[in-house]
């Protein structure tokens, strides 16, 4: 497979390659794309100046994603399964699309997207459970050269009416409802309420899934059938600069509200399928399954482009890791003789605690490579992992990287990278990883830890946040100048291997969700009966991190203070969406403060740790004794 790393050795001297001459060596691996135009200079770029972050890839290079994804692949591969469906209930059956037969549906739904008028630049919001129309409704999006706008179908009508209004979508594509589990989500309801708050939105399509009653507005709501009977599947793709915007994608920061992480054509297709290729070491005729949601940028890269644009065979699953029991990823592995699996260490926790047997039950020999993702990795984790599930035969790829990086950043390379339980290990050809001091010094040579930046553009980096450039450049490039701040704090051991230790800002790794403390407390904020908020991070045995919510309140009598926190969750569960719930919610009388008013929030995790005989600095508080209180006084309630 070309552009495939296959020794140690290789490794290491593509590496020092793409150090050494970082253009050249991407300009390579663009060679073998499918452009209409090649570019004039692959790389134009710097961190810091007028308008910056300026990033430019493959400069006026011309091209479509969906051709290297389909075009590029049909001959080899037109009967191949490009996509396997598994779907919420086992009994339910499971659907395969080959190349061939995928690349019509696609080119069936980019025309119908364009008889109504969706053209390239248009955005178009999909708000879709893990069904095969979601892959189908991006790569039409991809076809046409509308920008797609994804919203994890747990969130809520609100957070979707903001995302929605951010990036001034013309289009929201949905479905009746969703299967999860048990359960059975209304989506069209969440569509209908945000869509009343979103005046850029024309149209909804929706798909019929779970065949619940939906309200349909003539003339705006079309049902996906619909929308798609009688038209053709001719579809010449539209030819996309390198630098146009494949995707937007929105995510939590320390601060506001999420920013719309924005991805251009060229640049994230070259590395989306290099990264795929070599991270999991695919090989013709493997069988790939990455069990992330669509809605994520794993999902993004590691279902639909990185695998496609490979020209492997992805499994896309509706369900959840532990219904009809905590057995179903392996009888899903075994199904299909998984080669490669990626998943992240809330769900290996969650499954390591119910027992071994739901995963000795099943033949798991077709096993390869298992990767994690979107956390850190606990030592416990990662040998259950690595002994039960893979046997020990199988190396686990611990990929770091963020929705901002496009694709997976440090990581070993499958079978090739000597692995060690819990370290994401070396960076990727091309990915050149520093580690900075807080004032921003950079801690060359081995052992040491800091906070990690990159210091060198890679293709598949994001461009800008929509539609507010300098969010970007605040965000992520002045805080050190020249660097890319990624916002975690890691380790540098004695070989140079990266160890990841977590956020170092006000961002919380929720079961390998970000969430950001700040959006919680603005939704907690807006229940009538609360003053005042923090939220920060503690340790969680399955999710890693759980959210502590220390809340005050207006007076409250007897029976307003039984059902406060269940009414506090709610309210975020309305403005967010259940994944931002907070786990512990504590009533407090007041907040540590310092005497300019900032919530010492380094106070509140060391009591939500659990460890508040050792507070460090009380002295600039403005009113010690809060803390004495908050301490003392807990009445903490847990979520159930
Ligand atoms: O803190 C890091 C953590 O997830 C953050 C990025 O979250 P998001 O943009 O939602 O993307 C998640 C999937 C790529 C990072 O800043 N993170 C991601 N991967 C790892 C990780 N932490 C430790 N180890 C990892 N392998």
């Amino acid at each position: 497979m070309v552009n495939k790393i296959t020794s140690l050795a290789e490794y290491l001297q593509k590496y020092q390659e793409s150090v050494a001459d970082p253009e050249g060596f991407w300009e390579k691996i663009a060679e073998s794309h499918y452009w209409h135009k090649k570019w004039d200079k692959v790389l134009d770029w710097y961190f810091e100046g007028e308008n910056a972050p300026n990033v430019n890839w493959f400069v006026n290079a011309k091209v479509n994603i969906t051709e290297n994804i389909f075009e590029r692949n049909m001959f080899m591969r037109k009967d191949q399964v490009a996509l396997i469906w598994e779907p919420n209930d086992p009994e339910e059956k499971e659907i395969k699309l080959t190349y061939g037969e995928l690349f019509e549906k696609v080119k069936q739904f980019a025309n119908a997207l364009l008889k109504i008028g969706i053209k390239k630049g248009d955005r178009v919001a999909i708000y879709l459970p893990m069904v095969p129309e979601l892959t189908i409704a991006m790569l039409a999006c991809a076809r046409i050269g509308a920008i797609h706008s994804i919203v994890f179908a747990g969130f809520s009508a609100t957070a979707l009416a903001d995302r929605v209004n951010d990036a001034t979508c013309n289009i929201i594509i949905t479905s009746d409802g969703a299967h999860r589990g048990t359960k059975t989500i209304p989506l069209k309801a969440v569509v209908d309420e945000a869509v009343a708050k979103c005046p850029s939105v024309d149209y909804t399509v929706v798909l019929n899934r779970t065949g619940e009653a939906v309200d349909m507005v003539e003339g705006r709501d079309f049902w996906w059938h619909d929308f798609i009977k009688g038209v053709g599947t001719e579809n010449k793709a539209e030819v996309m600069d390198a630098e146009d915007i494949l995707f937007i994608l929105y995510t939590s920061g320390s601060t506001g509200k999420p920013k719309g992480v924005v991805h251009s054509t060229g640049g994230y297709m070259v590395y989306a399928e290099y990264t795929f290729k070599n991270v999991f070491q695919y090989s013709d005729g493997d069988i790939y399954w990455c069990t992330a949601d669509i809605g994520w940028v794993t999902g993004h890269s590691y279902i639909v482009y990185g695998p496609l644009l490979t020209g492997a065979t992805s499994v896309m699953f509706e369900g959840v890791p532990t219904w009809p029991d905590a057995g179903r990823f392996w009888q899903v592995v075994d199904k299909y003789k998984v080669n490669q699996f990626y998943t992240a260490p809330t769900a290996i926790r969650a499954l390591l605690a119910q027992g071994n047997e739901w995963v000795t039950k099943y033949d798991l020999s077709s096993l390869k490579v298992l990767g994690t993702v979107g956390e850190p990795i606990n030592e416990e984790a990662w040998r259950w992992y690595h002994d039960l599930v893979g046997k020990g035969r199988c190396p686990i790829v611990d990929t770091w990287w963020q929705t901002e990086t496009g694709g997976i950043m440090i990581t070993p390379l499958a079978g090739i990278t000597p692995t060690k339980p819990s370290l994401a290990t070396l960076p990727l050809p091309g990915i050149q990883p520093i580690l900075v001091d807080p004032e921003g010094n950079e801690l060359k040579g081995n052992s040491q830890e800091g906070i990690l930046c990159i210091k060198y553009p890679w293709p598949g980096m994001l461009r800008t946040t929509y539609g507010d450039h300098k969010r970007c450049y605040q965000t992520y490039f002045s805080t050190y100048r020249g660097l890319y701040l990624t916002g975690d704090g890691a380790k540098r051991d004695e070989e140079g291997y990266y160890r990841i230790i977590g956020r170092i800002d006000d961002v919380i790794n929720v079961s390998g969700h970000r969430i950001g403390t700040a959006e919680v407390e603005d939704a907690i904020n807006q229940h009538p009966k609360v003053n005042e908020s923090a939220v920060v991070g503690y340790p969680h045995d399955i999710k890693g991190s759980g959210i502590y919510a220390y809340v005050i309140c207006e007076d409250l009598s007897d029976t307003e203070m039984e059902t406060i926190e269940e009414e506090i969750r709610d309210t975020v569960s309305k403005f967010i969406g259940p994944i931002a719930k907070p786990d512990k919610i504590q009533i407090v009388n007041g907040l540590p403060k310092t005497r300019s008013g900032k919530i010492m929030r380094r106070i509140l995790r060391k009591i939500g740790e659990g460890d508040a005989t050792n507070l460090g600095d009380t002295s600039t508080l403005l009113d010690p004794g809060v803390v004495e209180e908050i301490i003392s006084g807990a009445k903490v309630s847990v979520k159930r």
